[in-house]
């Protein structure tokens, strides 16, 4: 098939670069002039393992392209994917105005046939507005269908998750676009659901939602380890083991963040407000997430017998998660910068985000460090911020020589207490049953 995508972010690119390697000729369209330069020189403006060869590999073989011109892209494809960005606005509800912009766009440039597909997270009603909208600015009697495609992917693993999905979602109100769409799957071997645009938009919402509740569920669960001396490792463990719960996503930490969880569990709450429902169990969620950052501080500060000034701390890690640059939300940034208004001097430290780090942070930190042992030089504390593997396999000999103080705030629980404690070091995790 000929496909365009439109919007280059994690998602666009992931996306343009995984059907281009399954042999479709893709372009990838975005608006953003620096962005598509940096790509037609094979320079990847995202860190995603993988992609970087993989759109070197496409690129080569003439099955992936760039370009600023999106009208163009629609023109020369029979299926347009619009992946662009979906932020929230002030209220908290979806910013849907970039969506607006390339429908009509589409509107403007529909040649011929196509299928549009909307993989943006998008809230319930969107595809029908799309589809309106095409209608509405239609010029020539182009035929065109719709089908909402919500994206599961996640950043860090993107590839490797667009490769191994659990399902797709589909969603229209035509039943030939709907299996041609379908087509593009097949070869995963995976359940296609085909349902209707509100279905498949609700899905999307409703699973990162389930999601972040799972991990405020297991925060909360930290505080009563904390408080009953148990070890919420283990119980996420025990629990996990249970086929109906399963393990993932019970990692207790410092609270979810991203560019994702935190703006569609808030988009979610909006559209259940907007059908006059209070989702009372989703503000629990949010207001446990917003909290979690203090709870973990508060291990420091009390520490420190409640007083920061003077004291240096290492952070390692600013990245939102592991194996991702994007600071977007990130909740280990947010606590730098209560731990800096505590008046705590930072060193910070991240394999792949300290640039984005950088320019959020500025003069809030004192040193941006080589590596994490550079960090941790002559710091009366370290705190754990991002759960990068490297992070979970220092050395602490080696730690225990240019340390001043040996105290470890493990704030994505990568550590095991018993262990860092026999190296002579006072731990704090989240939950691992010390207050
Ligand atoms: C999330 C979903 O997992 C994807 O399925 C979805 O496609 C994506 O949002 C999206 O809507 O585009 P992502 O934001 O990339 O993916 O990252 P996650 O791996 O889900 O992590 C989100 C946050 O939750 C991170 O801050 C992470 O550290 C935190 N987390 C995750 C925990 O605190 N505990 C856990 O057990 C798991």
């Amino acid at each position: 098939m000929k496909i365009a995508v439109v919007g280059t972010g994690y998602v666009g690119l992931v996306t343009g670069a995984v059907f281009a390697d399954g042999g479709h000729t893709v372009i990838c369209a975005d608006i953003n002039e620096k962005k598509i330069e940096l790509l037609k020189k094979g320079i990847m403006p995202i860190y995603e393992e993988g992609l970087s060869d993989l759109v070197a590999k496409n690129v080569c073989e003439k099955r992936l392209s760039f370009t600023t011109n999106v009208g163009k892209a629609v023109k020369d494809s029979n299926v347009v994917f619009i992946v662009v960005g979906t932020p929230s606005n002030q209220s908290g509800s979806a910013d849907l105005s970039a969506v607006w912009v390339v429908a009509k766009t589409i509107a403007d440039n529909l040649n011929g046939y196509k299928i549009i597909v909307t993989k943006s997270t998008v809230p319930v009603g969107t595809n029908e507005r799309i589809k309106q909208i095409i209608k509405d600015n239609l010029k020539g009697r182009a035929k065109f269908d719709v089908v909402s495609n919500p994206e599961f992917l996640r950043e860090g693993t993107a590839i490797f998750d667009a490769n191994n999905v659990d399902r797709v979602v589909l969603g229209s109100d035509s039943k030939s676009a709907l299996s041609k769409i379908a087509s593009l799957y097949t070869h995963l071997n995976v359940p296609i659901l085909k349902s209707d645009f509100r279905s498949a938009e609700l899905i999307k919402y409703a699973s990162n939602a389930f999601l972040a509740t799972k991990i405020s569920f297991i925060n909360e669960i930290a505080r009563i380890c904390d408080r009953a001396k148990a070890d919420v490792k283990t119980v996420a463990d025990g629990m996990g083991y249970d086929k109906r719960i399963v393990r993932s996503f019970l990692n207790s930490g410092i609270g979810y963040g991203g560019s994702c969880f935190p703006k569609d569990v808030e988009a979610l709450y909006r559209t259940s407000s907007d059908q006059e429902y209070d989702f009372r169990l989703l503000r629990g969620v949010m207001d446990v997430n917003e909290r979690q950052k203090y709870f973990y501080v508060e291990k420091i500060v009390n520490f420190f017998e409640g007083n920061l000034s003077g004291k240096t701390l290492a952070c390692l890690g600013t990245a939102f998660k592991n194996n991702t640059d994007d600071i977007r939300k990130s909740v280990a940034i947010e606590v730098i910068k209560i731990l800096r208004g505590e008046g705590a001097k930072i060193r910070v430290f991240d394999p792949a985000a300290l640039e984005n780090a950088k320019a959020e942070l500025g003069n809030d930190v004192i040193y941006y460090a080589k590596d994490a042992y550079d960090a941790i030089e002559g710091v009366d504390g370290i705190c754990i911020l991002t759960e990068w593997r490297e992070f979970a396999e220092l050395d602490f000999e080696k730690i225990r020589k240019v340390v001043k103080g040996r105290v470890l705030f493990d704030g994505r629980n990568i550590f095991d207490p018993k262990t860092v404690e026999k190296l002579g070091f006072k731990y704090f995790g989240i939950g691992r049953g010390l207050l």
